[in-house]
């Protein structure tokens, strides 16, 4: 809705100057539409709609609307939503071809000088800028866009009309992609006017590109071409007495047409040629003839034929020939006619045509090549036709009879496309309707190309026919057969008045834009364009590569007679409108706004004149009476039903009542449609464009859809492609996994196999069966002992136990292992322990395995002394002075008479053990009179000296408790050497108190040791048993 006045807003706000679309007039005379275009024109706009037709009028001057930003406001946008403009036509065409995939074309029409020319380099320019493009493209745009320039040269020519007039018709396809990238260009050429090579009127040129050489081509070129520059100079430039004109800048073209010359990939040496072409020609025009006494044409050595010869590299005397006789081959004999003068002359100049014809044909045919587009995928194209205006001089000729003609013939499509099929289609359709009146120049077409009648036929006849037939003879053929044509008349048909204005050699055609009178002089031998057959294979002999193409293509197909000028461009013309038909018509009607060419001037009787012929007036009534849209129900419904939700995504009945649905859905009213037998008719554009917003809208959500959809749908495809992938490479997996552990498990078969089998026969010989077996029961034991090994030299239980096989090899190791072992543990050992070692070993050798608590002491480490030398008391050190205390204990010493037990020291030295009680000796031992030494073999810690008590004033025998017994004795042993004397006893030991004297120790065992006098007098020890570890 917003949109919609947007529109709507913009429409007023465009309409300030006058009326932007004269269907919106209001009314439809012809002073309201001159007066509208007036308005406009006088403010510098000068385009102007009748509905999708742009009418343009020319302004004879540079206006500031075809920039860059002017192009990029129109790009994509709605055709009435920006003033009216070329590029508004030029881009709705192309958004309708790119929508539909369809071909279409644009139709320039309107009178010489009218910008048609101008109006189809807009369009392309804009389709330059305005398609997507890529450096490839690129290269193809700016073909086409080049192509321009050297056409233009080579085909246009300045007439009284117009300084740049075509002089050959222009029809050129665009070929675009699906994606509208513009792809290649292909141009079809209608009738060059080559009479104008050699002949021009007065104020008119021959073809630009003769001036440009002349003027504009450098030094060296024009010296090889043997040119001067001065156009005065060449009898080709000269007739029309405007060779220099101010309004033409031939240099500036010049540069410019080299240089697209290059850019449609016409290499230099082929440039060369064409050039060389160009200046024959002009040469060939400066070709004189002598004539002698008979008449007779005679060329004495001239210097123009040598440089044609020179530069079509052909025969100087053949060529020389070509010129003045004429050779007629009759049985063996040849027979040379010469010419006359005149005869030569037409000779000269036919041949001239010829040669300029062939190359522009030449040239159109490589731009071809240049733009052809060689992919052969589907294309739309949208043609752009320019063709010679419609145009009346002061004398017309065979040309501008070809050129009416062909005006005539677009009128009658435009006809035919517009008024005529548009009316009848509404009445078919069964859609109320006036008809609208209009007139068809069909009577006029028929005029001159209906069969056998019509005036090419009598052309051809009188051409063809034997005898002598001429211009006048054509002419009373003429009159003979038209007589009474309303269209046609001549001096002697004509009324008193009409006479007047008649030569004898005239006729009049009534032509649609206006009355045009023709000289016949020249139509006979223009519509034959005969060249003589010895010219023309001289031509085929030609070293220029172009004109040997050229001339080689003719006589390909000389069997038979060539067709004449007019019948070949009535067929060409019949073809073209078979093209045009077949696509769809967009039209642009120029406008000529005055004669003089002056900028801002609106030569209103002149316009009136044109807008008449043109049938703007009525095509105007046909519009605002009519429909400015239609399409067939299906297409309709097919391509806008998604913008109702009864119609989308299908509609299952038939299409008319689906568009009818669909309509009310956008609530179109019921004087802005109607419904006929196939089509819907839409009245206003603003009605089409607005649905076509919506559609614009709803297809970009339909986009998103779809798009989500297909992204889904693919998704799901390539799931399904990556699972099967996963199980088949799965099971390839687990096959190749299955075989793997297959032949793992045949091998573990046949390891276990010979394994059991080495193990049942271990014991044999070494043989096949166990050799391994018995390999690999070595390596397991040697494995298992090297992560076993006894960890210390005592530990001797801990030696894995050998298989039988490696029993005396680990016996071998065993000892060499403990050998090891001793040899690393001696090393060790420091000298005090290795004394250590050797007092314990002494210990071991007397105690071991005879008393009782030898095992708990070998682990408790003998020290020096017990008592340091600082906790003896000073006076007995004094007293022993002399002797070296080795080893000092403390003891319990039993009394020996009555067993009383009193703490005291006891001190070892080098000769005797002395009782030490604080400052005392309480005894003296010497070892000379120990005789034994006494110990139980229970754990007790009872030690008896037994002394040899022959002097009464000596002790008897000591009696004391150790706590170090082990440590004592066997110090005592290494100090005074009474290893043997030591003896374990069991049960008592007998002691001698005093000389004769004797009493006992009893040993016994019990829960607590105690130490007793018993009953019996005897000292008891009871001894707890030791724990058995
Ligand atoms: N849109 C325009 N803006 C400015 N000048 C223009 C425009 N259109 C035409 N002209 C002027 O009018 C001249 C004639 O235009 P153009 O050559 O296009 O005519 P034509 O219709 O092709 O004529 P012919 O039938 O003779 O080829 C141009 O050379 C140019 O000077
Ligand atoms: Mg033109």
């Amino acid at each position: 809705m917003q949109g919609q006045l947007d529109m709507e807003g913009a429409l007023t706000a465009r309409d300030r100057v006058g009326i932007q679309d004269f269907v919106l007039l209001d009314e439809t005379t012809d002073e309201a539409f001159l007066s509208n275009l007036h308005k406009r024109f006088s403010k510098d706009l000068i385009y102007t709609y009748i509905g999708t037709l742009l009418v343009s009028v020319n302004p004879y001057k540079e206006l500031d609307i075809y920039n860059n930003k002017q192009m990029e406001l129109y790009m994509g946008v709605n055709f009435f939503e920006l003033p009216p403009h070329i590029y508004a036509l030029a881009d709705n065409a192309y958004h309708t071809m790119l929508a539909e995939f369809n071909n279409h074309f644009i139709l320039i029409s309107g009178e010489s000088g009218a910008g048609k020319t101008e109006a189809s380099k807009k369009i392309l320019q804009y389709y330059a800028v305005s398609c997507p493009s890529t450096t490839l493209l690129n290269t193809v745009r700016d073909k086409m866009l080049m192509s321009n320039p050297v056409l233009e040269a080579f085909g246009n020519a300045k007439t009284l009309k117009n300084d740049n007039s075509s002089r050959f018709g222009k029809y050129m396809d665009i070929q675009f992609d699906s994606e509208g990238e513009a792809v290649g260009g292909h141009i079809l050429n209608y009738l060059l006017e080559k009479s104008r090579v050699v002949h021009q009127n007065h104020g008119e040129r021959n073809f630009h590109i003769f001036y440009q050489l002349v003027q504009g081509g450098e030094d060296d070129l024009l010296q090889r071409l043997g040119l001067e520059r001065d156009c005065h100079h060449y009898n080709y430039l000269t007739q029309g007495e405007c060779a220099i004109v101010s309004s033409i800048n031939d240099i500036n073209e010049w540069k410019t047409v080299k240089n697209a010359l290059q850019i449609i990939n016409i290499d230099k040496m082929t440039t060369d040629y064409l050039f060389e072409i160009i200046a024959s020609v002009l040469h060939l025009g400066n070709v004189q003839f002598e004539s002698d006494s008979k008449g007779n044409a005679h060329l004495n050595n001239n210097a123009a034929l040598r440089w044609v010869s020179n530069l079509l590299g052909v025969d100087v005397h053949l060529l020389q020939d070509g010129l003045t006789y004429r050779k007629i081959e009759a049985k063996k004999d040849q027979i040379l006619t010469p010419f006359t003068t005149d005869h030569a002359i037409y000779v000269r100049d036919a041949l001239a045509k010829a040669i300029y014809g062939q190359t522009f044909t030449w040239l159109v045919n490589r731009i071809n090549e240049s733009m052809e587009n060689k992919d052969s995928s589907r294309k739309s194209v949208i043609g752009l036709l320019d063709i010679y205006g419609f145009e009346v001089f002061y004398v017309n000729s065979f040309e501008q009879f070809c050129i009416n003609y062909c005006n005539e013939k677009l009128q009658q499509l435009f006809i035919q496309l517009t008024l005529k099929s548009e009316q009848e289609e509404y009445e078919a359709e069964d859609i109320e309707w006036e008809p609208v009146q209009f007139f068809n120049n069909k009577i006029i077409c028929d005029l001159v190309e209906e069969k056998h009648r019509g005036i090419i036929s009598i052309l051809d006849e009188e051409c063809l026919r034997p005898g002598d037939a001429t211009d006048l003879t054509f002419l009373e053929r003429l009159e003979e057969k038209m007589g009474n044509h309303p269209h046609f008349v001549t001096h002697k048909l004509a009324d008193k008045m009409t006479r007047k204005t008649l030569e004898r050699g005239d006729f009049r055609l009534l032509h649609y834009a206006g009355e045009v009178t023709y000289c016949v002089v020249g139509f006979l031998d223009k519509n034959n364009d005969l060249l003589y057959r010895n010219i023309k294979d001289l031509m085929c002999q030609s070293k220029n590569a172009i004109v040997s193409e050229c001339f080689s293509a003719i006589n390909l197909d000389n069997r038979r007679r060539p067709e004449t000028v007019a019948t070949q461009f009535k067929s060409s013309l019949l073809k073209l409108t078979e093209i045009l038909m077949a696509k769809e018509a967009w039209y642009i009607r120029c406008l000529k706004s005055n004669e003089s060419k002056q900028p801002g001037h609106f030569d209103e009787a002149l316009i009136r004149h044109q807008v008449k012929y043109l049938g703007l007036m009525e095509h105007l009534r046909v519009r605002r009476a009519g429909f400015a849209y239609r399409r067939k129900y299906d297409v309709f419904l097919k391509r806008y039903k998604p913008l109702c939700p009864s119609t989308w995504p299908h509609w299952r009945g038939i299409p008319a009542d689906g568009v009818e649905v669909l309509v009310q859905h956008l609530g179109y009213l019921p004087n802005e449609y109607k419904m006929g037998r196939t089509k819907i008719f839409i009245r206003h554009p603003r009605t089409l464009y607005a649905t076509e917003d919506a559609y614009e809208r709803c297809k970009h959500e339909l986009a998103t859809r779809l798009q989500a959809k297909y992204k889904g749908y693919k998704a799901k495809g390539e799931f399904r492609k990556q699972k099967e992938a996963a199980t088949k490479i799965e099971t390839c997996w687990r096959g190749a996994q299955a075989r793997k552990e297959r032949e793992k498990r045949a091998w573990a078969v046949k390891v276990i196999k010979k394994f059991i089998k080495g193990y049942m026969t271990r014991g044999e010989a070494k043989s096949t069966d166990n050799s391994e077996y018995l390999a690999f029961v070595r390596q397991n034991y040697l494995n298992r002992l090297k992560a076993n090994l006894p960890k210390t030299v005592l530990d001797k239980t801990s030696w894995v136990h050998p298989p039988a096989v490696v029993a005396e090899s680990s016996e071998i190791l065993r000892k060499l292992c403990y050998r090891v072992m001793v040899r690393k543990y001696v090393r060790g050992i420091t000298p005090q322990k290795k004394a250590q070692l050797q007092m314990k070993y002494l210990t071991s050798s007397i105690f071991k395995g005879k008393k009782e608590s030898y095992p708990q002491s070998v682990a408790q480490p003998f020290v020096d002394t017990r008592i340091s030398e600082q906790d003896i008391n000073v006076r007995v050190l004094q007293m022993i002075r002399n002797e070296r205390i080795k080893y000092s204990v403390p003891v319990i010493k039993y009394h020996r008479n009555g067993f009383k037990p009193k703490p005291r020291q006891l001190v070892l030295t080098e000769t005797a053990a002395y009782v030490i009680d604080e400052a005392k000796i309480t005894q003296r031992v010497l070892y000379t009179v120990l005789k034994g030494i006494s110990v139980s073999n229970l754990t007790d810690g009872m030690i008896v000296f037994h002394v040899t008590c022959e002097d009464p004033k000596q002790k008897g025998d000591l009696v004391m408790q150790c706590d170090h017994l082990y440590e004592f004795l066997t110090k005592l042993c290494v100090i005074a050497n009474k290893q043997n004397a030591i003896k374990v006893v069991q049960g008592s030991i007998k002691i001698e108190i005093q000389p004769g004297k004797e009493s006992v120790v009893d040993f016994t065992t019990g829960q607590e040791p105690m130490v007793y006098k018993a009953k019996n007098g005897h000292l008891t020890v009871v001894a707890t048993r030791a724990r058995t570890r």
